[in-house]
């Protein structure tokens, strides 16, 4: 075959999200009761969890830090994957998400390895230490984006992961007149992260598509 890859179609993403490892009876309430409280109803990707928690384990990772908690899913998803004493810090600046966020936690399994920081991350990130991540998860407002990756550039040891989530745009990365306000500033992010010369970074096509990168 000529072709250098194999179109993935939705069957394919729903052959292997088939064969990824099912969330468990704890993040299915969560998410239930999420739901029965109004929280918004977005989530990673059972399959992109299940990635992200491999990535962190190849790099051995202690310390992550996350920007937009929302209701705790991505936070517990990637505090399973670090050692005992690793540390996910997560800032959310919904005090209601917040709220819900800091109970989940509690009642989760890892409970210890989880630190939720309330506050705008334009104001929070600035105040962590330069160099004190393994990794850093953006998933917030997009158009803060390129901000939260100067702070990146800064807070992210060398060597060190970035994930950041909707590179697809919430499905509305082609649209000619897309109702997400939000997309247009996906693409213009999308053109940002694969100008940086500061990361090798690919986009990853689980869920609405993720910068994967490490910082050289
Ligand atoms: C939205 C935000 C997200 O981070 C996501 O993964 C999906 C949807 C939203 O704002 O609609
Ligand atoms: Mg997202």
């Amino acid at each position: 075959m000529s072709e250098t890859s194999t179109p993935a179609t939705a069957e394919h993403f729903r052959y292997l999200a088939a064969r990824t490892v099912p969330e468990d009876d704890f993040v299915k309430a969560l998410k239930r009761e999420a739901r029965a409280e109004g929280i918004p109803d977005i989530w990673i990707a059972p399959e992109q969890a299940g990635f992200f928690q491999i990535l962190l384990k190849l790099i051995a990772a202690r310390e992550v830090i996350e920007v937009g908690t929302l209701a705790g899913y991505s936070a517990i998803a990637m505090a399973r994957a670090l050692p005992d004493g690793g540390r996910v810090r997560t800032i959310e600046s919904n005090p209601r998400h917040a709220d819900f966020a800091e109970r989940w936690i509690a009642k989760s399994d890892v409970a210890a390895r989880i630190q939720l920081l309330r506050g705008d991350a334009r104001q929070v990130l600035p105040a962590l230490p330069a160099a004190s991540a393994d990794a850093l998860f953006l998933d917030a407002d997009k158009s803060s984006y390129p901000a939260y990756l100067q702070e990146a550039r800064r807070l992210l040891r060398r060597g060190g992961l970035l994930l950041v989530d909707n590179a697809f745009a919430f499905g509305q990365l082609f649209d000619a007149n897309p109702t997400e306000r939000e997309a247009p500033v996906m693409r213009a992010f999308n053109d940002v992260m694969a100008a940086a010369t500061d990361f090798h970074s690919i986009i990853m096509p689980l869920g609405d598509g993720c910068w994967v990168g490490v910082k050289r």
